[in-house]
């Protein structure tokens, strides 16, 4: 249970949104597991009164979400080209030749794989998830299995030397202890160097009622006033203030050694300012919740086979808070290994891979992982049947546009 808030230490939480108690968004189960009791644990959000941060009031041990992972980066090549991109205009400004990349929450090491060797520097990649740290070792990215901590930016130092780049790329806000982790980054980061983070952005959260994207693993909700003030108490400065569309809309932070902020934040958003309408966001939750079963519901009295395409954590998110079982919607797709044979947690639908969809010829297509809707019409062009988002489906996804 959160007490004060992660980022500026402050007692006063107010409860915004309650989204009931819910199986963990990435605990995708195995038929044997079907039997045995889920877990599920309550998902509330809470707003700090003094800076605005947002954060999850229930807080589940990292060790249960973390030691095995089921997203890949990989998995996405659009994701893949995001890194890509990133990663070659960091190293081309912060890091000299010879001199070290650490990537905090490196996953299966796709982002740092993608390095041409011509940038002739030195990789590391950091994350917890066994599975894929394994994956990562495979494809040549020289991988710590482990938490980022202080005591590990430490150790990493002293065996590798001095970061003259670090990434975190939607991670931060799967990280509890904020203070250790910024301390972390101060010890492994060179005194010229940059740490390039990426995390979603509350008020986009709220602007395009993603409530899909709020989950255990998801600690904090963050807009760019709190994290520069979290940031200011450990000796950093942000330096630059980005947004983007990854995650349906990314805050990108620039973060060196020094004091003082760059004009940049206190351009982004007067977020003092900033009075969130949580009840206006509960109505349109509800509102989406309501459309998407009727949708389904007509489908299936039309006689039809809905199948869901991905399943992301958000799937899971807004299966359940929809009471979206296997009799509305009979299965999902999703192109990720160690997902297919699985089951959706909560809601139980089993995942094959998408190859499933040609051969079973299903009526309707329901895109489950909305923020990839691009890349999976695409995928489609072949598929005769109707193809819908899960954020208005009566819309219908056009395949010829793609
Ligand atoms: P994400 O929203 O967390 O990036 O997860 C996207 C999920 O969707 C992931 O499980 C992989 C899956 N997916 C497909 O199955 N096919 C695709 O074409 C894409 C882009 C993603
Ligand atoms: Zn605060």
């Amino acid at each position: 249970m959160r007490k004060s808030c992660r980022c500026c230490g402050g007692g006063e939480l107010a409860e915004v949104f309650d989204l009931g108690v819910q199986p963990f968004a990435n605990g995708f189960l195995t038929p044997e597991q079907l039997d045995k009791p889920e877990p599920r644990s309550p998902l509330v959000l809470m707003e700090c009164v003094a800076c605005g941060m947002v954060q999850l009031r229930h807080v589940t041990p990292a060790v249960d979400l973390f030691a095995e992972y089921a997203f890949q980066t990989g998995s996405s090549t659009r994701m893949v080209r995001h890194f890509r991109s990133l990663l070659l205009e960091s190293i081309g400004r912060y890091v000299p030749r010879g001199k070290l990349v650490v990537e905090i929450g490196s996953n299966d090491g796709a982002a740092l794989a993608s390095i041409p060797d011509d940038r002739r520097c030195r990789r590391l990649g950091i994350d917890p998830a066994a599975n894929l740290t394994e994956i990562a070792r495979r494809s040549g990215v020289p991988t710590v299995t482990a938490f980022f901590t202080e005591e590990l930016a430490g150790q990493v130092a002293t065996i590798h030397g001095e970061a003259s780049l670090i990434v975190a790329c939607n991670v931060v806000a799967h990280i509890d202890d904020l203070d250790d982790f910024c301390r972390g980054v101060r010890r492994l980061l060179k005194h010229d160097g940059a740490f390039v983070m990426e995390v979603p952005d509350v008020d986009t959260l709220l602007a395009r009622t993603a409530f899909d994207t709020i989950y255990h693993e998801h600690l904090s909700y963050f807009s760019v006033g709190p994290l520069a003030t979290l940031f200011a108490r450990h000796g950093l400065r942000v330096e630059a203030v980005e947004w983007n569309e990854v995650h349906g809309g990314s805050l990108r932070l620039t973060v060196r050694h020094g004091t003082g902020h760059s004009g940049d934040v206190s351009r982004w958003r007067d977020w003092r300012g900033i009075v969130r309408d949580w009840n206006g966001f509960a109505a349109r939750c509800e509102r989406e919740r309501d459309e998407l079963c009727e949708w389904l519901d007509d489908a299936r009295a039309d006689g039809g086979t809905v199948v869901g395409y991905g399943a992301p954590a958000k799937a899971t998110v807004r299966l359940n808070y929809c009471g979206i079982g296997t009799d509305r919607l009979a299965c999902v797709v999703d192109s990720t290994p160690s997902k297919q044979g699985r089951l959706m947690p909560g809601t139980h639908q089993p995942i094959y891979g998408p190859e499933w969809i040609d051969r079973s010829k299903p009526s309707d297509v329901l895109v489950l992982a909305w923020n990839h809707e691009r890349e999976i019409v695409g995928k489609l062009a072949g598929y005769g049947g109707r193809v819908a988002s899960v954020v208005r489906p009566r819309r219908g996804l056009r395949k010829l546009d793609m």
